[in-house]
């Protein structure tokens, strides 16, 4: 069975750790995604796992043996490198056609199965075109379609989708989950894409500094962000600087710049705590200033901003208090509702509201992605 371990593997490049120490399971017929800002390891961890380069130290088993000397041909993987090359002197249907032909398949079998797999890539109509005559969008899908024929039992594909237009990102994206479990392929995907990761992973493993920051379903990582980086590189999300001014039983009072409150449901941190308050985009909801209101999370401010997002508005608002604020809603709910320069209040439900500790290094040093 395919299976995937990691024991405390770490990874020098002289005096870059590119891996730190990192452990990691994946089970079999597993479809995970890594997510990761540039230069986070995602690339050096695919390549240890194929056995292109070696840890310093750790352990790596595949089925539950350790790999670490074994070399990438006997390792069973399909690794689609993120600069992936092609055999230039065969047609695409010969490249996809190479793996399956190796492996002794006959060969009346081994087109089929190519064209098949073409076919799903939405490249059957180039099949007898060679890798310079393609667009780069294409060449793509044909060393996609090539790993996916290779008949390994893992697939490591880095970045595989990333020359391709939104729609055919879309559609593809789909294909290849499919494929991978009618296959019981184990799968690692790396992306930038954060939107692919939710529909085709089922468990998301996000690195930052050859650190695994946070693993989980999509819905998990996405409602549960662990610190204030995972809540900033997935989904859109509004951070305030704040302290714990209060805690009881159910939640706690935290107060931001110029003494607005908010209600919380946190209850982890204590009174005079330094926090960061978090809120993602489409949480928060926007009303009239119409009449004064007293209720709690209500926060007075003005529309600086309308960006209009196709679906969706995002609303800028500055917050009387002097933090400012994106708010998201569906177009269909915005057209006509809100103008610029308007007093609004904005809405934001206390268990919508997460509370972190304040970085070390500080929010804005957090938030910027490199
Ligand atoms: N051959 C190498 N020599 C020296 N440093 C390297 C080498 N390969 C990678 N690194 C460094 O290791 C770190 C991790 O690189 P890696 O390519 O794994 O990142 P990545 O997450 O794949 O980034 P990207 O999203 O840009 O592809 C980076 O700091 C990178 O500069
Ligand atoms: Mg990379």
């Amino acid at each position: 069975m395919p299976t995937i371990k990691l024991v405390n593997v770490t990874k020098r490049y002289g005096d870059i750790v590119a891996i730190k120490n990192l452990s990691m399971t994946i089970h079999d017929g597993e479809y995970i995604c890594i997510l990761g800002p540039t230069g986070s390891g995602k690339t050096t961890l695919l390549k240890l796992i194929a056995g292109i380069i070696k840890p310093d130290k750790g352990e790596i088993y595949i089925d539950g043996k350790l790999v670490n000397d074994v070399p990438p041909y006997e390792r069973n993987i399909a690794y689609l490198p993120q600069y992936y090359a092609l055999f230039p002197h065969l047609t695409a249907l010969e490249n996809v056609a190479f793996g399956p032909l190796s492996r002794g398949i006959d060969v009346k079998e081994a087109y089929k199965i190519s064209m098949q797999i073409l076919e799903m890539m939405r490249l059957a109509w180039r099949a007898r075109s060679y890798p310079h005559e393609l667009s780069g969008g294409m060449q793509q899908r044909l060393a996609l379609a090539r790993a996916l024929a290779s008949g390994a039992k893992i697939l490591l594909l880095d970045e595989p989708l990333s020359a391709l237009d939104a729609r055919l990102r879309v559609e593809l994206r789909y294909n290849l989950r499919k494929i991978a479990k009618e296959n019981n392929l184990t799968t690692i995907h790396v992306t930038h894409d954060q939107e692919e990761t939710m529909v085709v992973a089922d468990r998301i493993i996000v690195l930052r500094n050859g650190e695994i920051q946070q693993e989980g379903t999509p819905l998990q990582v996405y409602n549960e962000p662990k610190n204030v980086f995972v809540a900033h590189f997935i989904g859109e999300s509004n951070f305030f600087d704040g302290f714990v001014i209060d805690v009881d039983q159910y939640g706690s009072w935290v107060q931001l710049r110029n003494g607005l409150l908010l209600r919380t449901n946190n209850v982890d941190r204590s009174v005079g705590d330094r926090v960061v308050v978090m809120v993602r985009e489409e949480k928060s909801r926007i009303l009239k200033a119409t009449k004064k209101r007293e209720e709690i999370n209500l926060l007075p401010g003005v529309i600086i901003n309308a960006s209009f997002l196709g679906n969706f508005i995002s609303y800028t608002i500055l917050l009387d208090n002097g933090d400012k604020v994106n708010s998201k809603m569906p177009t269909i709910n915005a057209i006509g509702k809100f103008s610029i320069g308007e007093r609004v209040y904005l809405k934001i439900s206390p268990e919508d509201l997460r509370v972190y500790p304040y970085p070390a290094l500080g929010l804005y040093r957090e938030l910027e992605v490199m």
